[in-house]
């Protein structure tokens, strides 16, 4: 059986790398497979948040879901802190993952930085929890932005380490599922750095609850190269800001970033920037609309996350008490 499973953090800021990375995809999967989307607010602990901005956020991130279009009652949506197998298993994946291998995530070392000793423990440990909500459901694919693949391969680690030191076949091997034009926004400002809800400069992303006025002034000033477009993709090479900006109008357009530049190579970007915010607007103004309608409504929106967290322990439950018996923990 296909199930598919993904997170977003409530940490403010959602923007159009999270939509076209992933929030977009997470719409068109609910056709062919079994969805579960989960706002994963223990992991948006791993760093400090106001607790009343966290509550917030998770309700913006679950107006988000909705408004792009994912069914509450075909596909689960919920919070994560509401269905406990999450935190259960990760404790149990803290003993199967290994200290030499969350040394070589590369988020923890971008977002601890120099402040190594003073990160928190769960920001470390971050990875097997993510590990943690994939497995509680033996979910079989996860569609993500680019940025998460390394998670994904620990795991699968893991998921293998496990079944090898219990000699069983339990845990699927999980795939990645990274498409689309747009699986790397890089920042407005910066061709360099992703796109990022903590990017100090809200100049450098574009944000769900941004009105038609800041989008479009946001993609004015959205840094560039003084040379035309190229009409191949060879073209933009090296030209990363006009690349990002290319592949944000594939992706909005539902085109490849090739026919992009079949109609905009040879054109400077003052004919390219109207024309990708009048795009963004298009496809982003509804979304926000009705975003900005539920947000005015919480308590439908806790009574859709208690609904779906629900459906999420009825899911869980039995699977994990299979794995305290595969791993000796006696239960009642
Ligand atoms: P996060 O905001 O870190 O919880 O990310 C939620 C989802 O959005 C994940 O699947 C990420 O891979 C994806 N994502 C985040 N930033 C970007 C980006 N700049 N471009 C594409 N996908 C992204
Ligand atoms: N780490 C992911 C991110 O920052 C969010 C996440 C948590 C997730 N658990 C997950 C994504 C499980 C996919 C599957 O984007």
């Amino acid at each position: 059986m296909n199930r598919i499973f993904s997170g977003v953090q409530p940490t403010g800021n959602l923007h159009l790398g999270n939509y076209l990375g992933a929030i977009r995809n997470f719409v068109g999967l609910q056709n062919d497979y079994e969805c579960i989307y989960c706002v994963v607010d223990l992991h948006a602990i791993t760093v400090w948040q106001d607790p009343k901005e966290l509550v917030g956020n998770t309700r913006e991130v679950t107006a988000a879901f909705l408004a792009a279009g994912i069914d509450p009652k075909g596909s689960i949506i919920f919070n994560q802190s509401q269905v406990s197998a999450h935190a259960q298993l990760a404790w149990i994946f803290n003993c199967v993952s290994r200290l030499g291998w969350l040394n070589r995530m590369t988020q923890f070392k971008e977002k601890a930085g120099k402040h190594r000793e003073t990160a928190s423990v769960g920001l470390y440990a971050y990875p097997n929890l993510m590990a943690a909500d994939i497995m509680a459901y033996k979910a079989t694919h996860v569609p993500v932005g680019e940025d998460q693949k390394q998670h994904l391969e620990l795991t699968r680690d893991i998921a293998q380490k496990f079944n090898t030191d219990f000699g069983v076949e339990f845990f699927p091997i999980v795939e990645p599922l990274i498409f689309g034009e747009a699986t790397r926004v890089m920042s407005l400002r910066d061709g360099s750095k992703k796109m990022s809800k903590s990017d100090p400069s809200d100049q450098s992303r574009i944000t769900f609850t941004d009105t038609a006025d800041e989008i479009s002034k946001k993609i004015r000033r959205a840094k560039t190269d003084p040379e035309e477009l190229p009409s191949e993709t060879d073209g933009l090479k090296e030209r990363p800001e006009a690349a990002n900006l290319v592949g944000i109008y594939a992706a909005l357009s539902g085109q490849t970033s090739a026919d992009v530049l079949q109609e905009f190579g040879g054109r400077g970007f003052g004919d390219f920037k109207p024309a990708l915010a009048d795009l963004a607007i298009e496809k982003l103004a509804p979304i926000s609309d009705e975003m900005r309608k539920l947000m005015a409504d919480p308590g439908h929106i806790d009574a859709v996350l208690a609904d779906g967290a629900e459906r999420a322990r009825a899911l869980t439950d039995p699977i994990l008490r299979e794995i305290h018996e595969i791993v000796g923990l006696i239960s009642s």
